[in-house]
Parts: C-alpha cells; sequence; structure tokens
C-alpha cells in the first residue's frame, strides 16, 4: 500500500486559472488535530500537546486577519472527545475554559467578535456563563469573527435544529434549506469557504457537516502546534488556485 500525499489531494493543478471569487477565503474553518502526535513525537504527554496547540490559536487568528480573512471557525472540542479518558477530556475542558478566560480582554482589544457552536449543555454552569460573558462582550466588535465549535457535533447540531423546528411548529411546506440553516449553528456566518484540517488526515469527523457542502478541504500534515504563517499562507495560496464551480459548468470569463 503506498501511503497518500497530501500534495495530491490538495493541489488542482494548474490548468484552470483562479476565478476572482477565490482569491482569499472569506471564513476558514480549521480542525485543529494532531496535537496527541506532535508531544509524542517529542516525548511529551498529550497534555503538553494540547496547552501547545491552545497557544497556537491567537497565532494563526492574527495572521488569518492580516490576510484579510473575516470569519475564523476553530473545532476545538467534539461531541465524540467525551469518549476520550476521563483525564484527558478534564484537562481539555479546563484548558478551554482557562484560555478563554485569560485570552478574552485581549481578543475584546483587537476588536475580534467571539461566538460558540455547539450544546451549552453538559458544560459546568461557570463555564457556560463566561462563554456567554465573552460573547456579549465582544458582539459589537467589528473586527474577525472567531467562532469556536466546542462541544460541537454536525450531527447533534442538526437534530438540535430539527428540534427547534418542531416545537416552534415550522410547516412542512415552509421547511427549505435557507430555513434550517438559519436553525443551525451560527446565523449569520457564511458558510466555510476552505475547511483546512491538521494532523494529515482526511475526514471531516463530524465538523460543519450541513455547512460545508462546498467548501474546498485542505489537509496538511503539520500537526496543529506546527500550523505557522508559513503554513497558512500554503493553505491561502492552495485555496487561490482551486477552480469552485459549485455544480454548474464553468464558462471562460
Ligand atoms: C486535536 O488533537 C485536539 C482535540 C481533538 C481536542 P488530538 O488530541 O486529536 O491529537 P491526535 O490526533 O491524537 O494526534
Ligand atoms: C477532530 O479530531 C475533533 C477536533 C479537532 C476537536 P479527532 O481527533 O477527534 O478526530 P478523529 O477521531 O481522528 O476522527
Ligand atoms: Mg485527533
Amino acid at each position: 500500500m503506498t501511503v497518500a500525499d497530501p500534495a495530491d489531494h490538495n493541489d488542482t493543478g494548474p490548468a484552470v486559472p483562479p476565478g476572482p471569487q477565490t482569491a482569499v477565503p472569506r471564513h476558514v474553518a480549521i480542525i485543529m488535530d494532531g496535537n496527541g502526535r506532535w508531544a509524542e513525537a517529542r516525548q511529551q504527554t498529550r497534555a503538553e500537546g494540547h496547552s501547545a496547540g491552545v497557544d497556537n490559536i491567537r497565532l494563526v487568528l492574527k495572521h488569518l486577519e492580516q490576510r484579510g480573512v473575516e470569519f475564523a471557525t476553530v473545532f476545538a472540542f467534539s461531541t465524540e472527545n467525551w469518549g476520550r479518558p476521563p483525564d484527558e477530556v478534564s484537562f481539555l475542558l479546563n484548558l478551554l475554559r482557562e484560555a478563554l478566560k485569560k485570552e478574552v480582554e485581549d481578543l475584546h482589544q483587537s476588536n475580534v467578535r467571539i461566538l460558540h457552536m455547539g450544546r451549552l449543555d453538559g458544560l459546568p454552569p461557570g463555564f457556560r456563563e463566561e462563554i456567554a460573558a465573552a460573547i456579549e462582550l465582544t458582539a459589537r466588535n467589528t473586527g474577525l469573527t472567531f467562532v469556536v465549535a466546542f462541544n460541537y457535533g454536525g450531527r447533534a447540531e442538526i437534530v438540535d435544529a430539527v428540534r427547534r423546528l418542531l416545537s416552534d411548529g415550522i410547516s412542512i411546506d415552509d421547511l427549505d434549506e435557507e430555513m434550517l440553516s438559519g436553525y443551525l449553528g451560527c446565523p449569520g456566518v457564511p458558510d466555510p469557504d476552505m475547511v483546512i484540517r491538521t494532523g494529515g488526515e482526511f475526514r471531516i469527523s463530524n465538523f460543519l457537516l450541513w455547512q460545508s457542502a462546498y467548501s474546498e478541504f485542505y489537509s496538511t500534515p503539520a500537526p496543529w502546534p506546527d500550523f505557522d504563517a508559513e503554513e497558512i499562507d500554503r493553505a491561502l495560496t492552495a485555496y487561490a488556485g482551486r477552480q469552485r464551480r459549485f455544480g454548474k459548468i464553468q464558462t471562460a470569463s
């Protein structure tokens, strides 16, 4: 068996020049994977890998904003990640909670608007309040929108949306794609133009199932703590070379 070269999957080749719509993605969504393997390769603990991963988020946000990206969504903890050993789960929850506390003021000063996607139930009440306070504090900011997908799963999100649709008494005739979209995650946030996965896997792992219908997928072998400015630029360059067709036929412009 040959190991897939990620470049084979990411490069769309030079045949078609990029269309004007593909210059810079407006919304980049990232599956921040590979913290554990990054740590193991350094004889460090998985916890140290997660700490390094959280430390990397600010750098990535700054660089994306500098490059003209308006929305950045990061997958921080999935509904399936509860299935990890309890020690790792509680370490991750605490780490992310502390990071939010530590960074929220600085993010606010940087004009970043914070949003959350995912289920709040199941989280400690204090944490839920801190998330709500961060969203409220930054609600009127006009810089980068930073969406944290935390306790998030794409299937759970769709089930929750359908539950709310039913309880609102929406009739079958009124239900269409636009209406269901409005019940999902973060109304007002456009679908991601690009989904980046670090850590080398080629799977979506229950991330933004609905919203990524036409996102450009990019996978890099770099584990999340190593995903730096150079890596971001490589991903953005690949995006600029893609031709998005949305099911239609490309016409010469
Ligand atoms: C991503 O890193 C962080 C979370 C899923 C919370 P992993 O912990 O999945 O790292 P690997 O995939 O085991 O290397
Ligand atoms: C996806 O990574 C979830 C997050 C990055 C939060 P996982 O490590 O959980 O995904 P799988 O298990 O490799 O599919
Ligand atoms: Mg992983």
